[in-house]
């Protein structure tokens, strides 16, 4: 349908050009992340500010599912709390579970694009690769331990 080629089209100008791809040079915290399926990684850096995500960057390698979920993991999540993000990701997490009403959530209007294409049950791990990475920064910055 149209709305796929939309949708497409979304995923992929996510995929050839974020401008979240590249590393921090004074990052809290820095996370491998790797997918156990295919063996893909992406590498998250995070500065706070505030308890708050000030700036965010990815590198590394993975699908168009993967690298696309990553960069509008952080364009979401830049400027946002971590309590902010949480609600997020686990709408995003709902979305991909079928759930109606986060579907309709016009925040997250182009995470329903990769929702959509990342229903089966491999390709959900692409898609949460880069949320589950933010999820480790947190702890990480929580726990307080600087990054060396
Ligand atoms: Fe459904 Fe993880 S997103 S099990
Ligand atoms: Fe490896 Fe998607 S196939 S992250």
């Amino acid at each position: 349908s149209a709305l796929d080629a939309v949708y497409q089209e979304l995923i992929l100008k996510h995929y050839r050009s974020s401008r979240f791809r590249g590393e921090l040079d004074a990052p809290d915290a820095v996370i491998p992340m790797r997918n156990p399926v295919c063996g893909d990684d992406i590498l998250l850096q995070v500065r706070v500010d505030d308890d708050r995500i000030a700036e965010i960057r990815f590198s590394g390698h993975g699908c168009a599912i993967s690298q696309a979920a990553a960069s509008m993991m952080s364009e979401h999540a830049v400027g946002k709390s971590w309590d902010e993000v949480r609600g997020i990701s686990d709408r995003f997490r709902e979305m991909i579970h079928g759930d109606e009403t986060a579907s309709r959530d016009k925040k997250l209007g182009d995470m329903r694009a990769l929702a959509g294409v990342a229903k089966l049950p491999r390709r959900v791990k692409c898609a949460m690769l880069a949320w589950d990475a933010l999820d480790e920064a947190e702890k990480k910055i929580r726990s307080g331990e600087p990054e060396s």
